[in-house]
């Protein structure tokens, strides 16, 4: 395809792309048509300095926002070949998408494209169903469709020792006044088009949770609803963690949360043993594995979450650049 996308195709795109999660809900991204080809951005403005002093966070979000925006394309006909890092000086730009040759979509993007608007958080204790073997399968293949793994932690002890690494990154995260300060500061309580609405935020914890919870500020628990007493936790990993590796997993992340939605799942997201490098280290060390835990997920059935709010397109929208 000698041309390029337009404004109009940018611009529906874009309306899925923002449907991606982010941390505290801080929609730390932007995007632009250069010379035909959209291109996706961290904003830098809306990084987290307290809680994602690496700019860790920023580049998972924007990983998830660009596979919304190549699912999005893909169904309108139009699919992209992505280029992750296009200029090495300008390391925030994270991905160029030009046209390739336009197809049909598959089956497969049109039942993960359908489950963009399905798609919330939900911290909320789950049932204590199972999730069969099937869906459990379709979750791993979704992440190794993006060159990333997801290890699932089986059995009560293995549980148990993970949510104690858990336990301890947030407590480690707690002593940081700057790290509470700036997680209060993103809980709204009154309509906004970002942050984490009070209502949204799950309900209050508890002493015998077995997992920690961010602490948005969430309701208050009817009596006896107590978390699942063995949750199904996914480990997502990446093979390192460069820049590169942290988009992958963006866009393995939104991947698996797709195909979750898609098989009926509910999922909530805990990335305390993420930011925290020592927790981290022992994670992956109780995984046995080589690469990079880049997110870990709670996944199983519940009630259908709550959505939370986006900024406008044109918010996120950088004005193209005239050719020079
Ligand atoms: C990198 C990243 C880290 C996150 N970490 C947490 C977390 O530790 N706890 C939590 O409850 N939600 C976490 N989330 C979920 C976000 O808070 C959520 O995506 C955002 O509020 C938007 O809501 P939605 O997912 O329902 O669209 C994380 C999301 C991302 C992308």
């Amino acid at each position: 395809m000698g041309t390029g996308y337009t404004e109009t195709q940018l611009r529906a795109a874009v309306a899925d792309a923002v449907r991606a999660p982010s941390l505290h809900n801080t929609q730390p991204w932007r995007f632009r048509l250069r010379d035909g080809g959209i291109e996706v951005s961290v904003d830098p403005a809306r990084r987290l300095p307290a809680t994602d002093p690496s700019g860790w966070g920023t580049r998972v979000s924007g990983g998830a926002a660009l596979f919304n925006l190549r699912l999005s394309l893909a169904v309108a006909g139009t699919p992209a070949t992505v280029r992750l890092r296009p200029y090495p000086a300008d390391p925030d730009v994270l991905a160029r998408l030009v046209p390739e040759l336009p197809r049909r979509p598959t089956p497969t993007e049109q039942g993960l494209y359908a489950a963009i608007g399905r798609r919330f958080s939900n911290r909320a204790p789950f049932w204590p169903d199972p999730v069969p073997a099937e869906a459990r399968w379709r979750l791993g293949e979704a992440a190794r469709a993006e060159q990333c793994w997801l290890e699932l932690v089986i059995g009560v002890s293995a549980v148990n020792a993970f949510a104690e690494i858990a336990r301890s990154a947030h407590r480690v995260l707690e002593r940081d006044p700057a790290y509470r300060a700036e997680r209060a500061d993103w809980v709204r309580t009154e309509p906004a088009p970002d942050g984490v609405p009070a209502r949204a935020g799950g309900p209050q914890s508890e002493p015998q949770d077995l997992l920690p919870s961010r602490g948005f500020g969430g309701l208050d628990r009817a009596p006896g609803r107590d978390f699942e007493p063995e949750p199904l936790v996914a480990v997502l990993g990446a093979a390192g963690n460069t820049v590169v590796d942290q988009v992958l997993a963006g866009q393995a992340l939104q991947r698996v949360l797709l195909t979750a939605t898609d098989a009926g799942l509910a999922v909530s997201m805990l990335s305390q043993p993420i930011e925290v490098s020592g927790a981290r280290e022992a994670l992956r060390l109780s995984l046995g594995r080589f690469g990079t835990p880049q997110m870990v997920m709670r996944i199983g059935y519940g009630q259908p979450g709550v959505a939370t709010p986006r900024r406008s397109v044109d918010e996120v929208l950088d004005v193209a650049v005239a050719p020079g």
